[in-house]
């Protein structure tokens, strides 16, 4: 029996959200008052309805049930890669490596590509998702191509920066390996739209497919992130199983019981009241992607000029990375005495998976000896208590998430929750979170300027844009 089938394991890893601290009870005149919650109930519950609604649209939200086949292949897929290659190289960008990339850093060793190959288990892994010409040109510095396989990521097919990697992989893996090529390349994309798919059946690749539906930002549970995973040796069944776990968490028509629904309505009032940056701050490095991730997720699907009536409102709130305890010292200066423009979100970890006592030592100096005899566990987790409390003594407005312990089971869960929480704020802003239309204009105009056939109206329009003055610069 899987561990995440015992109900009881199941209910301690659950993820608690503590909003305490945006509270007026606790913050004073800047929280949110409990009229102003239970106010907000109607429209929450309306939200709650709509998106039960559009369920059947919201593919993502299907993840965690219907991909068993899908799972036994991929599963086949990352056996074949951990046997054959000590390389796993993912191309692509935004959703389409940010999931890969954040599920690695909490699930896998710290230091998983430095290990030992006995004591990693499976390929190194790389997620490049830039096209940087230093960081493209150094990979190959350090992997050897015939021992890689590459899985080109893209839902669309056609963005520039993942074409133009698989362009430059192709190319290499050709001239060593000839028709063997293809053994290196795994695809993953739409079933039927873009390039990629066509270069994939026309050279017969391994491909797995990015649902109808699931857009790039909510992909991580599909094979987007859930190859790397299992490449990686991550244990998939049960990150799902976490989400499945989180979606009824997030069913639950009780708002006040569903964090996803009471995260939304806590943000958006916030925003109400001015408060636009969103700051994230993991108290584990393990967690430290997930605040990467979590940026895309939240950025994309509500920052919007539109609302669904079509009137101007240039919505959104714009999300901040910090790292705890690392950013105390960079950050938090600002975080207790700068603007009341932000909410902060701490991510703590109850359990971590290493315990490190401090050792003792230097007895005769008082206030280096007070660390001994206590643990880096209760120094990191006495640093989170103490911002905390920093930050509400100063006013400003936090909450706190739990996770009981960093494992599959709760990254699931979080990812997911941080997903439909992202659902529930676009209807409470009533804005498409699902499209990005800011990010289209841009891939659009990058197109014009490379000469992409079909683009030459936009050339012409990116010529006529106003020439820019020397003026203004120095
Ligand atoms: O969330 C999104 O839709 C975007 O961030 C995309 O993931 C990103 O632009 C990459 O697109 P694609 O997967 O089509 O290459």
């Amino acid at each position: 029996m899987n561990r995440y089938e015992n109900k009881a394991w199941r209910e301690s890893m659950r993820i608690r959200v503590d909003y305490n601290n945006m509270m007026s009870d606790f913050i004073g005149e800047r929280g949110i008052r409990k009229a102003q919650l239970e106010a907000a109930e109607g429209a929450l519950a309306a939200a709650a309805a709509s998106l039960e609604e559009k369920r059947g649209q919201m593919k993502w939200r299907d993840l965690p049930y219907n991909q068993d086949i899908i799972l036994r292949d991929m599963k086949a897929a990352a056996s074949y890669v951990r046997e054959n290659f000590d390389n796993f190289v993912v191309f692509g960008i935004g959703g389409s490596a940010l999931g890969p990339i954040a599920v690695q850093q909490a699930l896998s060793h710290l230091r998983y590509n430095e290990l030992p190959k006995e004591k990693r288990g499976g390929p190194k892994l790389y997620v490049e998702d830039n096209v940087d010409p230093e960081r493209m040109a150094s990979l190959f510095d350090v992997i050897d191509i015939e021992r890689t396989a590459f899985n080109v990521i893209t839902k669309s097919g056609s963005t520039s920066e993942t074409m133009a990697q698989l362009l430059l992989v192709v190319n290499l893996l050709k001239k060593r390996l000839g028709d063997k090529w293809t053994d290196h390349i795994i695809a993953t994309t739409d079933k039927d739209k873009g390039n990629l798919i066509k270069i994939a059946k026309s050279n017969n690749l391994r491909t797995f497919y990015v649902p109808d539906g699931v857009g790039g930002r909510f992909s991580e549970l599909c094979p987007v992130g859930l190859l790397a995973a299992a490449v990686c040796g991550i244990d998939v069944d049960e990150l799902l199983a976490g989400a499945a776990y989180a979606d009824e968490l997030c069913k639950n028509r009780n708002v006040w019981s569903n964090p996803a629904a009471t995260m939304a309505v806590l943000e958006k009032l916030a925003m109400d009241a001015g408060c636009n940056i969103g700051v994230m701050m993991p108290y584990a490095d393990s967690l430290k992607y997930i605040a990467d991730w979590y940026a895309q997720l939240w950025a994309e699907s509500l920052g919007k000029a539109y609302d669904l009536t079509g009137a101007r409102i240039n919505c959104g709130q714009t999300p901040v990375k910090a790292l705890g305890v690392t950013d105390q010292h960079s950050q938090v200066q600002l975080y207790t005495e700068g603007p009341f423009d932000k909410v902060i979100t701490f991510l703590r970890v109850d359990e971590y998976r290493q315990n490190v006592v401090i050792p003792r030592a230097f007895d005769e100096l008082p206030d280096v000896a007070f660390l001994s005899g206590h643990s880096f566990n209760e120094l990191i987790q006495s640093e989170q208590r103490a911002t905390e409390y920093a930050v509400l003594k100063s006013g400003h407005l936090n909450k706190t998430i739990t996770v009981p312990e960093v494992n599959a089971f709760t990254i699931g869960q979080l990812l997911y929750i941080f997903e439909v929480q992202t659902a529930f704020a676009g209807e409470l802003l009533n804005i498409n979170a699902f499209d990005q239309p800011g990010v289209e204009e841009g891939k659009n105009a990058t197109y014009a300027l490379l000469g992409k056939p079909g683009y030459e109206q936009k050339k012409a329009e990116l010529d006529a844009a106003p020439r820019k003055n020397a003026r203004y610069t120095v």
